[in-house]
């Protein structure tokens, strides 16, 4: 999208940045990039933590935050370098860093350094929004998005529907009361014995499953576009405990089906209902490869472009980072650099 299509307005006193640095340690990945111009990205460096928990079954807080300071450095010139750029003195115009929602220690790490070299290298400092993050994903990889879209953002910590009528305007239409999509899937897949992190793992052993091995509950809770994972989670959980010969490769392709149809039932519904004129998916589990599919398949019955970021731009990265950083910057200028990390930050709704 070039800058002369976003729909917002451009308050006076903002700040116009070129190329901004990225940085996002919420979680398990320490990641940096450079994107110019909010779309161009010329590096996207992510550094996973995966191996280091995968023995816990799950992200450790303390490991995180400290691979995180270990990592920081390294990845951050890998960045730089990658886009040409100085690591000692880079043209950058801008640093942008997550600073809510995720683990208050690892989003520590990157704030702190953030603050530190945009007061290094004399050039404003922006906080983002993670959740924001995984919204302007589509916006690095799309040349034109037809507005308003719906978009479905799925992650290991949200499940949430969003009307977004362009950059910085999102209206809440709906989310799940319990477990997150991704989390139903990581709570799974340790369930069915399969490690971490649990999408991929169900994604890849579920293509020599049978999805209707199993009816698995599917929540349609109604007319609404609110979601719920944790019945069947409970729900895979019982037939495993009743059935222990039952094939691993069944019980995945049946719980992936049984959450993609609600994911999709849903979509498709808050499309109708707002009117949108695209539909985009966001967040981790957007790199599922039957989500995917069955997206590509509901937008075209429902006349609509679907938007489907790259799998490496719907995992944590930086690059989405700094792509809102950029617009916030440009929109709202800087951050103060009192801004504190905000583990529990939601998404900002216009209305
Ligand atoms: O957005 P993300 O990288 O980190 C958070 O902000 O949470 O999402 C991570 C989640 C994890 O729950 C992971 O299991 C899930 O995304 N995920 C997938 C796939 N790849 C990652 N879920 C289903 N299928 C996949 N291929
Ligand atoms: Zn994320």
């Amino acid at each position: 999208m070039t800058e002369s299509e976003m729909p917002s307005s451009d308050p006076a006193g903002s700040h116009h940045p070129r190329a901004v640095l990225g940085i996002e340690t919420s979680c398990d990945e320490t990641a940096a990039a450079v994107v110019i111009g909010g779309s161009e990205v010329r590096s996207s460096v992510v550094s996973s933590q995966v191996d280091l928990h995968a023995k816990y079954g799950g992200v450790v807080p303390e490991i995180a935050s400290r691979a995180h300071v270990e990592l920081f450095t390294q990845v951050i010139s890998e960045a730089l370098e990658v886009a040409g750029l100085d690591p000692r003195s880079p043209e950058i115009d801008g640093v942008a860093a997550t600073y809510g929602p995720g683990l208050v220690g690892a989003l520590l790490v990157g704030l702190s350094g953030a603050k530190a070299l945009a007061m290094t290298w004399d050039v404003p400092f922006v906080g983002v929004n993670h959740l924001e993050g995984h919204l302007f994903a589509p916006l690095l990889e799309e040349d034109e998005l037809a507005w308003p879209l719906v978009m479905l953002l799925v992650s290991g910590g949200h499940t949430l529907l969003v009307e977004m009528k362009g950059p910085g305007c999102y209206r809440l239409l709906g989310q799940t009361l319990d477990d997150a999509a991704g989390e139903a899937y990581d709570k799974v897949a340790r369930y069915l014995g399969l490690g971490y992190p649990g999408g991929p793992a169900i994604d890849r052993v579920a293509v020599s499953g049978n999805p209707l091995a199993f009816k698995f509950p599917q929540a349609k809770l109604g007319d609404g576009l609110d979601f719920s994972f944790s019945g069947l989670k409970t729900s895979v959980v019982r037939t495993v405990d009743r059935h222990p010969e039952a094939s691993t490769e069944d019980l995945a392709a049946s719980f992936q089906h049984a959450v993609v149809e609600v994911l999709v039932a849903k979509s498709r519904r808050a499309v109708e209902a707002v009117g949108a004129r695209g539909l985009c998916l966001a967040g981790g589990v957007a790199a599922n490869s039957l989500l995917r599919r069955r997206f590509t398949e509901i937008a075209a019955e429902l006349g609509v472009p679907a938007y489907l970021p790259s799998r490496a731009m719907c995992t944590d990265n930086a690059a989405m980072v700094a792509a809102a950083g950029w617009w916030h910057l440009r929109h709202d200028g800087p951050s103060p650099l009192s801004l504190a990390a905000d583990p529990t930050l939601f998404l900002p709704f216009s209305d």
